[in-house]
């Protein structure tokens, strides 16, 4: 699975947070192959430990770090450690999200309150961070992961896709706002993607009183490609944006959907 081509990123130093697992763990290895300096994040330290062993030997600086993204000071000291650790950073990945599925009428305030938390304020932290020092330096890039469910649509998410539309309009005006610099500035929205956060529609099926494997199947057959995406499918899309070949492109959101919603 090694189809990248070596060196798009070399030289290039990224921050990638959420990088314990999944889709995050996917970008870290991509970019690792690619060539680039690593300062990977997770809620702690220690949970980042296989990717770590998974990035291990390809030549270039990796840093772990623990931080609550939700947490403003942890955020101030995870980016301010990002530039001691790497002395500059070229890329950020606002990867880590959480997600929770419940009817609109039986959410929590509670409830809506930790999604916001996590997927908006924390990626909001991160990007502040980002485009000041990325506006001292006078370049940068960063790239957003945010979902399908941040353009469409979806039954019984609407904290998630609050939250992702959330990071769709962050993307657009930080893109709007920094582009002379030039700061590039994108998002990717990822349709159903085979990650421990499928554990989470799990508990959302449960609650539903519906069999899992009975959900999972009603989710991807409204897939055209009649599968789920792998995290490394979308690692290659964060490779593109956090590389050259993509310096004419600001403020998009590039869906990778098996092709639901092809307008
Ligand atoms: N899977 C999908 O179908 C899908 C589709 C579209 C978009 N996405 C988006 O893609 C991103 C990654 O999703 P995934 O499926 O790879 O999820 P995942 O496997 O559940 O991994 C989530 C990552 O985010 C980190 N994280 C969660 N809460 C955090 C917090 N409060 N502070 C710091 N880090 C935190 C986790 O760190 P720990 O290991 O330390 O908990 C983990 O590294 C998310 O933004 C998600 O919304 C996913």
């Amino acid at each position: 699975m090694s189809k990248d081509q070596p060196g798009r990123l070399s030289g290039r130093r990224a921050l990638i947070t959420g990088a314990s697992r999944g889709i995050g763990r996917a970008i870290a290895e991509a970019y690792a192959r690619g060539g680039a300096d690593l300062f990977l994040t997770a809620t702690s330290e220690a949970n980042l430990a296989d990717t770590q062993k998974a990035v291990a030997g390809h030549g270039g600086q990796v840093v772990c770090h623990g931080a609550e993204i939700s947490d403003e000071a942890e955020v101030d000291a995870m980016f301010a450690a990002a530039v001691d650790a790497l002395g500059q950073v070229d890329i950020v990945v606002n990867n880590a999200g959480v997600y929770v599925g419940r009817p609109f009428a039986e959410y929590t305030a509670n409830e809506f309150d930790s999604v916001m938390k996590v997927n908006v304020y924390g990626v909001f932290h991160v990007m502040q961070r980002a485009l000041r020092h990325m506006q001292e330096k006078g370049a940068g890039k960063i790239v957003n992961i945010a979902s399908t469910a941040g353009k469409w649509e979806s039954p019984n998410q609407a904290a998630y896709n609050a939250s992702k539309h959330a990071v769709v309009a962050l993307t657009r005006c930080a893109a709007l706002e920094n582009a002379g610099i030039p700061i590039n500035v994108n998002a990717i929205c990822p349709g159903f993607v085979e990650t421990d956060m499928i554990n989470e529609f799990k508990a959302h099926a449960d609650r539903l009183g519906v069999e899992f494997e009975d959900f999972k199947a009603a989710a991807i057959s409204r897939v055209p490609m009649g599968r789920a995406l792998q995290p490394e499918e979308i690692a290659n899309i964060a490779v593109y944006l956090g590389s050259s070949e993509s310096d004419g492109m600001t403020g998009q959101t590039i869906t990778i959907s098996g092709g639901m919603r092809m307008g």
